[in-house]
């Protein structure tokens, strides 16, 4: 239970009950790693790019002379890499050939609440029950109680459209149907968004082959290949007490990297950008080099979740908490030709402590290679408390609802459409959050700037907007939240996704 949380603090190695494969698992660094294909607008349309991808299951080969079946966005985990500019906007028909309902959430994507991917925003399967009429239970989860009058229905496929009024950044998409994105995501619903704009195209990072998203998250496998994961889902539970077991989140013994197990990369003795994200369902790591550089640092911060950073900050390690983005440099130019480095979580053992390796195979070539990373990078500023005009506290807790334990915001489970904020908008808010445990606390919408943790400085990797923050067990994080785009109901919760579908998550309306 959440009494283990004490002894798994910063320096813990998981939060979650551990799921082992039983599967014949390979040795690390064998596969190469795969890198998702950018995906091709299918025709342009006033300006705006206009992109389609079908969510349908498919076979991949994950672990080496396996099939896995995916849930994939065509067909693929991750699913292909979306590419934006800043202030074009980029249309997306999502068509669900999926048994299952979905909904599409762009994380940290300025959208109106109708694009925003609400979990609430279905898009049914051709036949599929409507659960406005009223069927819940079953099919539609009860984790958390949804008036039928709640739902929004599209028949198979929904038009997300996104203006992408927002500085270049590193977004990623999910599912985030209600009570179920855990498992859906799990089985492969997610992949990387990236937005570009002029102020990051004069800057000289690395770019193209040398600009490259590591999605890592971690899974478990049964022996014919198929992805494991338990029910958690009251009305299909098989074995009593799953709920229970499995409350403070689910972590698998393989690491993907943009799916591939343990892969590796080869480089050249240069700077290479990297867009790591963390896409796990409930395991936070903390990723270092092994070796470390000879001279410099392992990572060049460049960006946080929600854009670039006013100028580079230098780390040895990153701790990267579910759905959080780093967008690092790391010069290869400072290890051997020949050497190997592997990228690992220190907070892992044995095969959860190896994430991937580089294999520095040769020189740059000549006159190539990205210089240093420049002093300045983007107009950031600063906001400061005074620019607050409301403050609010939101706790993060496990609390027993009708008998049963759930996760909860201020003692209440989910309940859609009873928001429990209405910020104005084009203002400044401090939030604080509380917890009994490490909850990744994400806000839709909105971006925010990391005041203090407990009273004191933030962390040298609290830098930047951001839309997620790890906030740690009994910790009290103060956030200065900017509310601007749309007005309109959106939502904050927990990203670790078994707390988000036992109803860690509160809605907000922007007045
Ligand atoms: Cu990445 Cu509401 O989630
Ligand atoms: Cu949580």
């Amino acid at each position: 239970g959440a009494t283990g949380c004490g002894a798994d603090g910063p320096g813990g190695e998981v939060s979650g009950e551990l799921l082992r494969s039983t599967a014949r698992l390979p040795e690390p660094f064998q596969v190469p790693l795969p890198v998702p294909p950018v995906a091709e607008p299918v025709r342009t349309r006033g300006g705006a790019d206009v992109h389609e991808v079908e969510q349908r299951a498919a076979s991949q080969e994950i672990l080496p002379g396996l099939k896995t079946e995916v849930w994939g966005y065509d067909g693929r985990f991750p699913g292909p890499t979306f590419v934006g500019r800043s202030g074009h906007e980029l249309r997306l028909r999502v068509r669900n050939a999926l048994a299952v309902p979905t909904s599409t959430h762009l994380h940290g994507g300025v959208q109106k609440p109708e694009f925003d991917g609400h979990p609430t925003d279905l898009v049914l399967p051709s036949r599929f029950p409507d659960p406005r009429k009223g069927h819940s239970g079953k099919h539609h989860g009860k984790h958390s109680m949804v008036k039928p009058s709640e739902w929004t229905v599209s028949r198979a496929h929904k038009e997300y459209l996104y203006p992408l009024e927002q500085p270049a950044t590193t977004l990623w998409y999910h599912d985030h149907r209600m009570d179920f994105s855990a498992p859906q995501v799990w089985r492969g619903l997610a992949g990387m968004f990236l937005i570009h704009d002029d102020e990051e195209s004069g800057l000289p990072l690395p770019e193209d082959a040398r600009d490259i998203p590591l999605m890592i998250c971690d899974r478990a496998f049964e022996e014919d290949g198929s992805f494991r994961y338990p029910s958690l889902d009251p009305s299909l539970t098989e074995e009593p007490g799953v709920r229970e077991k499995y409350m403070e989140g689910v972590t698998g013994d393989v690491i993907l990297v943009n799916g591939a197990p343990w892969p590796e990369l080869e480089v050249s003795a240069e700077r290479y950008r990297f867009r790591i994200l963390n896409a796990s369902n409930a395991r936070r790591y903390r990723l270092a080099l092994d070796p470390g550089p000879r001279e410099g640092a392992a990572f060049v911060q460049v960006g946080s979740d929600s854009g670039l950073l006013g100028a580079p900050r230098s780390h040895e390690a990153l701790p990267v908490s579910p759905a959080e983005r780093f967008d690092v440099v790391v010069d290869f130019g400072a290890f051997p030709v020949g050497s190997t480095v592997r990228l690992v979580n220190t907070l892992g053992s044995g095969g959860t402590r190896d994430v991937m390796r580089f294999r520095v195979a040769r020189r740059p070539k000549r006159g190539g290679g990205a210089p240093r990373v420049p002093r300045r990078l983007a107009d950031f500023r600063r906001l400061r408390a005074e620019q607050a005009v409301t403050e609010r506290q939101f706790d993060f807790r496990q609390q027993q609802v009708d008998g049963v334990p759930m996760w909860t915001v201020n003692g209440k489970p989910y309940d859609p459409g009873s928001p429990l904020a209405s910020p104005r908008l084009d203002t400044v808010e401090r939030w604080r959050f509380t917890s009994d445990f490490h909850h990744p606390v994400h806000v839709h919408l909105a971006h925010f700037q990391v005041l203090a943790r407990s009273g004191k400085s933030p962390l040298a990797t609290d830098v930047g907007w951001k839309d997620t923050v790890d906030v740690r067990p009994f910790e009290v994080v103060d956030v200065l939240v900017r509310f601007s785009g749309y007005r309109g109901r959106y939502m904050f919760h927990c990203h670790n996704l078994e707390h988000e579908d036992m109803a860690m998550m509160a809605d907000f309306r922007v007045v």
